[in-house]
């Protein structure tokens, strides 16, 4: 029987919502996951500490575990020195959302110039900046729009610690590569599937997320990247749950649910690829030294035995639900 351990890994891109969908999902996560970087998109935003203090809180209560640290982000908007200066010890960074690009982020920035003198701040007290960096032109092209702004941002602000979020191109990679301060997050869906898996053939809803999946090239590149365990990217799953009935209608909200068969999923593709022994970086270790974190001990075992991937979790739907992929999560410690 082939097994795998993992310590401590963690989600770097991780969305948990609040009351019951919170209830429901964020003890699914801290099952297998030590850490989770927890996205701010709540309606009304996580944008003040006092928010951002009851927001974790409820996580915690809704693990009801002490092996698993919730890192917060703030959501971006002008924030003042003494704001930032406060928040500092309790965030890992703060996530900028273009105005309106995906779910909940109306109150996101419209003119990336006027971001600047909170950017700059940030800059200087070492606070990292997250980014969905997605314009709101075609959408293949909105990532690929994008990247002459991280670029820009990376040139300006050579101090900032700057996280490409999910990232789904080529295009996105060789930008990583080519500035010392820009890193990276991916979906496990990205590295997976093709813009056909959604659109192909018959529509599935469960694969439809911001951003959208792209072409084989782009799979390959990142799945690459992944597999070699590129020192700048880090598994952000971008698990965003919506109850079934937002996804299966006319107007299906935009999100992937994988929190539960994340780990499951990335053995088999890194497996496939001969590359079992690079998990641990791409999962765990990349993070821990990319945003200097020391997570809780965890330790993690899969084996190589048949797991069906559930209908559903509560009133959500995973991705490939009903599928039987080839990795079981067989003990958590
Ligand atoms: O597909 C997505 N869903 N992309 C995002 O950026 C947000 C997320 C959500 O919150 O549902
Ligand atoms: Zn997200």
């Amino acid at each position: 029987m082939t097994t795998l351990t993992l310590q401590s890994p963690l989600d770097m891109h991780l969305h948990l919502r609040q009351d019951a969908m919170l209830k429901a999902v964020a003890p699914l996560t801290a099952e297998t996951f030590a850490g989770a970087v927890i996205m701010p998109n709540l309606v009304p935003p996580v944008d003040s500490l006092e928010r951002l203090q009851w927001y974790k809180k409820e996580i915690l209560a809704a693990t009801g575990r002490d092996d698993f640290e919730p890192y917060m982000t703030l959501f971006f908007r002008s924030y003042t020195r003494e704001e930032l200066e406060a928040a500092k010890p309790h965030i890992i960074g703060i996530k900028l959302y273009p105005a309106g690009i995906t779910t909940n982020s109306e109150g996101g920035v419209s003119q990336i110039d006027q971001a600047e003198p909170t950017i700059r701040l940030m800059e200087e007290l070492g606070i990292p900046l997250m980014i969905h960096g997605e314009s709101n032109g075609f959408v293949m092209d909105r990532e690929t729009e994008f990247l002459s702004i991280y670029q820009r941002l990376a040139e300006r602000f050579p101090r900032l610690k700057i996280i490409m979020e999910h990232i789904t191109t080529a295009g996105a990679l060789a930008l990583l590569n080519q500035f010392e301060n820009l890193h990276a997050t991916v979906t496990v869906q990205h590295l997976i599937i093709t813009l056909d898996d959604v659109a192909g053939g018959m529509l599935d809803p469960h694969l439809f997320c911001k951003p959208i999946a792209k072409r084989p090239e782009d799979r390959t590149a990142l799945a690459h990247a992944a597999v070699s365990a590129h020192p700048k990217l880090s598994l952000g799953t971008d698990s965003a749950p919506h109850p079934q009935h937002k996804k299966e209608c006319c107007g299906c909200a935009a999100g992937v649910f994988t929190a539960p068969i994340a780990l499951q999923l990335l053995a088999g593709l890194f497996e496939e690829n001969d590359a079992l022994d690079k998990l641990q970086a791409f999962v765990s270790d990349n993070a821990q030294r990319i945003y200097g974190v020391k997570p809780p001990a965890k330790t993690v075992t899969l084996e190589k035995k048949p797991f069906t991937i559930p209908a559903s979790y509560g009133d959500v739907v995973p991705m490939w639900a009903g599928r039987t992929i080839p990795w079981s999560v067989t003990s958590v410690e």
